[in-house]
């Protein structure tokens, strides 16, 4: 990752200038990533634009991997009339490093209501995808593949843990268990029921998620629910949110699809907000 980073870096920036028509000189500051991420790619990130502020003579800003994922939903695109959440609001970040329930006050005030124990939720995706053999990222695979497939047809049960806190190390462990002992009386189980599969642990691992939401909203009154991260691009968990949303009389607000994994965008919002509170870092 770290060398992709290295290699990338220079002709990512230079097509985003011209994609964008504008000149490096044009910048008011620059926002990178300081955390929580690969120790390498962030330090790549972190030289580069640490020694292009510094020739440029403009200020720098640190920004939060988390709180950007939260702050993609501020996000449209030119032209598009998108409706932003408001203050305070509930937030749901799932990602393949993480999985935060979040009451969010303020762009930089988020409060941590509770979270994973073990695995993030994109990590449930990716090591189900794993055992069925499928490539990496697991996570758009199965949302595709569960399409086909009926939810209902394997059960796998989830962790119910007190508070608003989650455990997916249990989930996986069992499904990979159920694979094996299938796949020791029929070699063709997977190919047979890769639908079904996919399917079956989607909806366990959404489940989970809906679950605690739903526990948050029973003591929280936001109106306005959000959801962040790579995983929130997943169509059966927007769908079961929506409706969950709908049940309880709360507004539902998602990223735009192309904003929900790793993205500069929301790098650049946040930077934004900090930007105009003077937020800066030094070198
Ligand atoms: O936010 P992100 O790009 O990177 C991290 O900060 O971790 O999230 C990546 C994760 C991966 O685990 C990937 O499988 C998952 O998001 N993901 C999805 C979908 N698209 C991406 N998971 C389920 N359904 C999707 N459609
Ligand atoms: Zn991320």
């Amino acid at each position: 990752a770290s060398r992709a980073h290295q290699q990338n870096i220079i002709p990512v920036i230079d097509t985003a200038l011209k994609d964008a028509k504008i000149n490096k000189y044009q910048f008011s500051a620059i926002a990178y990533t300081i955390g929580p991420g690969l120790l390498g790619s962030l330090l790549v990130g972190s030289s580069f634009a640490k020694a292009m502020a510094y020739s440029l003579e403009i200020p720098i800003i640190e920004v939060d991997h988390l709180q950007a994922h939260v702050l993609a939903n501020f996000l449209s695109k030119p032209g598009e009339k998108k409706k932003i959440p408001e203050f305070p609001f509930l937030c749901l970040t799932v990602s393949g490093g993480h999985t935060q329930l979040l009451k969010v006050n303020d762009y930089f005030e988020m409060q941590y209501l509770g979270g994973t124990i073990d695995d993030a939720a994109g990590e449930a995706f990716d090591k189900a995808a794993k055992i069925l053999g499928l490539s990496y990222p697991g996570g758009p695979i199965i949302d595709k593949l569960a399409k086909e497939g009926n939810s209902k047809k394997f059960h796998f049960s989830i962790a119910n843990l007190p508070d608003y806190n989650f455990s997916f190390s249990g989930l996986k462990t069992s499904f990979l268990y159920f694979i094996r002992d299938n796949l020791k009386t029929n070699p063709n189980f997977i190919q047979e029921n890769l639908a079904d599969l996919a399917a079956s642990i989607q909806y366990a691992i959404i489940k989970s998620l809906t679950n605690k939401m739903a526990a948050v909203l029973k003591n929280y009154s936001c109106r306005d629910i959000v959801l962040a991260g790579g995983v929130s691009a997943n169509s059966a968990l927007r769908e079961a949110m929506q409706l969950l949303a709908e049940n309880e009389k709360r507004n539902l607000y998602l990223p735009s699809i192309d904003l929900t994994t790793d993205n500069a965008a929301m790098i650049a919002v946040c930077g934004y907000y900090k930007f105009i509170k003077g937020n800066f870092s030094t070198l």
